[in-house]
């Protein structure tokens, strides 16, 4: 690229009708008895053969929403704003269901879900007659699930986040929902609350429709949709229940049909440039660990490199400008009110730290949000006086792992002091490791005194990772006994194979790979080993000699490798055998080589 060229700038080059994909089924002379038989049944609930036959553009609406999936039910609503938009302009809606997912209810863990609909909507991306699509995104896993199969299959593609609940409040205090969920547990483990209040605590945090309203996986994951260019200008952070959101499914709606006309597909949006600035702004946000392992799928589905060394190397340095639950103490409203998303990318760009990218309505983020400055400055604060200063993801390895993500910017100062403030060794500690073999396991024993844990311990849990746990468990995150609680010891560091909710402020260090279930360092370990974790050398070791170390490795061998439960359904097996480690972002690995399959 030229320098100084701006991708925004280029002259839009339209297709015609004629070079519609939906043409090859609806209106297709040299195949005509195809055509006959394709046109009959789609035309049977009420649509006329000029509307599939004229040469409009035909715009599939993925529809995430319904009863069991609450945090996108309000989308069935919201597509009917969509249908008017894509009308307005002369295209034909065409909405569908695919497979559900919700983050909380889904046994054994919604991730295994995410790959499931991501598989599904390949399919009908490519299957059926659509010229572009728009993706009804929200709760955790459905935006990047979506924005995978759209990578995938590459034709013109546009998400429209669900947004956020409603604040919640609980007598006159915000309480944000899954973050709730972890302080309400230390509450009734310190036995502030009983189980009656737990409920009552918990159940004011979700107020209304709309995904999580704390910075957890769902702001974080339609927050960086938009970051990287696949939505409109603001659409991330508008209230699940405002007039705005409405008038925002709309505007997506008649956009999409220009992105057909102009042909803007995925591959033009999702450039190496995008996920830079994607991992620039997610620092900005305060943004969930599992944005690294989603980011990095939709990277390999558009055959972008990434790895998490880059989510360091761009990251790292870039302050929280993001004042949201679980960093901080505000909520989706208020991340709203105070400018949403394009409110952090001005102060972003203002500091020269995003790289020209197009986005969504054919212009950059630059061109999009320059100037779009907080109204709010105690919720998204400016560059220059920002949270916390370095709020990116620590990258670390050693004998552990090859990979293992830190979210600093949660880091409490009880943690700092305990485990970071050693004059002799700064950002670096040493603890007895306490092992758990998954969650059950951690369940049954963290309360028991024979393990004599203290407040300088690390706890392990391993056997939690795409296939040891399948799908990879949030439970990384462990709480320390219950005895330490109440001697005020809140937070222990947490290392795991397995992933941690978005909406924790645990700074664990987590998504290690390759996991225990594929021979990672994890499964070599034993309780009372004495660990050494060095931030500033991003090294996480097991201190033991190489000699002890490679005997253990050939007993690990010897024994049959890593034991992890059984499959209990038909997808768990059929996962197992094709899935990548989380810092290979849990993909399909067969799925992988299937790119820009529209043309084929
Ligand atoms: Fe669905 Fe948080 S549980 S968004
Ligand atoms: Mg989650």
């Amino acid at each position: 690229k030229a320098p100084g060229k701006t991708p925004g700038k280029k002259p839009v080059r339209r297709i015609k009708p004629e070079q519609l994909r939906s043409k090859a089924w609806f209106d297709n002379p040299a195949n005509a008895d195809m055509t006959a038989l394709y046109i009959e049944r789609t035309m049977n609930f009420g649509l006329s053969r000029e509307e599939l036959q004229s040469g409009r553009p035909i715009i599939g609406i993925a529809q995430t929403g319904s009863d069991i999936a609450p945090c996108n039910r309000h989308h069935i609503e919201l597509a009917a704003r969509v249908r008017d938009g894509i009308r307005e302009m002369g295209g034909v809606p065409f909405e569908f269901p695919i497979h559900p997912i919700q983050e909380t209810c889904k046994r054994p863990t919604a991730a295994l879900d995410r790959n499931l609909q991501y598989l599904s909507l390949v399919e009908i991306l490519y299957g059926y007659p659509l010229d572009g699509v728009v993706l009804t995104t929200g709760c955790d896993k459905t935006t990047p699930a979506q924005i995978m199969a759209a990578a995938t299959v590459d034709i013109p593609a546009i998400a429209l986040p669900g947004g956020p609940m409603l604040n919640g409040s609980f007598r006159g205090e915000r309480t944000g929902s899954g973050t709730i969920v972890w302080k309400a547990r230390q509450m009734m483990a310190a036995g502030e609350i009983d189980y009656k209040g737990f409920v009552e605590l918990v159940a004011s945090s979700a107020p209304s429709a709309g995904h999580c309203n704390t910075m957890g996986t769902a702001s974080t994951m339609n927050s960086l949709a938009e970051a990287m260019g696949m939505t409109l200008p603001g659409a991330a952070a508008i209230p699940a229940p405002y007039r705005d959101r409405y008038e925002m499914a709309y505007l997506t709606g008649k956009r999409i049909v220009e992105m057909v006309w102009e042909n803007l597909i995925p591959s033009k949006i999702l450039t190496r440039e995008a996920f830079e600035n994607t991992i620039v702004i997610n620092s900005a946000i305060g943004g969930s660990t599992n944005a690294p392992v989603h980011v990095n799928a939709i990277a390999k589905h558009i055959g972008v490199k990434l790895d998490n060394e880059d989510w360091t190397k761009i990251g790292y340095e870039i302050p929280l400008l993001v004042n949201l639950q679980p960093a901080g103490e505000y909520l989706g409203e208020d991340y709203y009110r105070a400018g949403g998303l394009p409110a952090v990318i001005a102060e972003l760009i203002e500091k020269g730290k995003l790289k020209p990218a197009i986005t969504a309505n054919g212009k950059t983020l630059e061109e999009n949000c320059k100037g779009a400055f907080s109204i709010a400055r105690e919720v998204i604060k400016s560059y220059d006086q920002p949270m916390k200063a370095q709020s990116g993801f620590l990258n670390l390895s050693g004998n552990l792992f090859d990979s293992a993500i830190m979210k600093t910017s949660v880091i409490t100062p009880e943690f700092r002091k305990r485990y970071l403030e050693n004059p002799k060794d700064p950002m670096a500690f040493e603890g007895r490791a306490i092992v758990f073999d998954g969650p059950e396991d951690y369940h049954d024993r963290i309360d028991d005194p024979a393990l004599a844990i203290d407040e300088h311990c690390i706890l392990f849990i391993r056997g939690v990772g795409p296939i040891g746990y399948p799908g990879a468990a949030e439970v990384v995150n462990m709480r320390p006994p219950d005895y330490l609680i109440k001697k005020g010891v809140t937070a222990l560091a947490c290392v795991g194979d397995g992933r941690q909710s978005g909406t924790s402020g645990s700074p664990s260090i987590l998504n290690a790979s390759p996991e225990a279930a594929t021979g990672g360092g994890l499964a070599l370990l034993k309780t009372g080993d004495k660990v050494r974790i060095d931030l500033k050398k991003r090294t996480a070791n097991i201190l033991i000699s190489d000699d002890e170390l490679a005997e253990r490795k050939s007993a690990f061998k010897a024994s049959g490798g890593y034991k992890y439960p059984k499959s209990q359904t038909p997808w768990q097996e059929i996962q197992r055998k094709i899935v990548d480690e989380l810092s290979e972002g849990m993909v399909l690995k067969p799925a992988v080589k299937y790119q820009k399959i529209h043309k084929k």
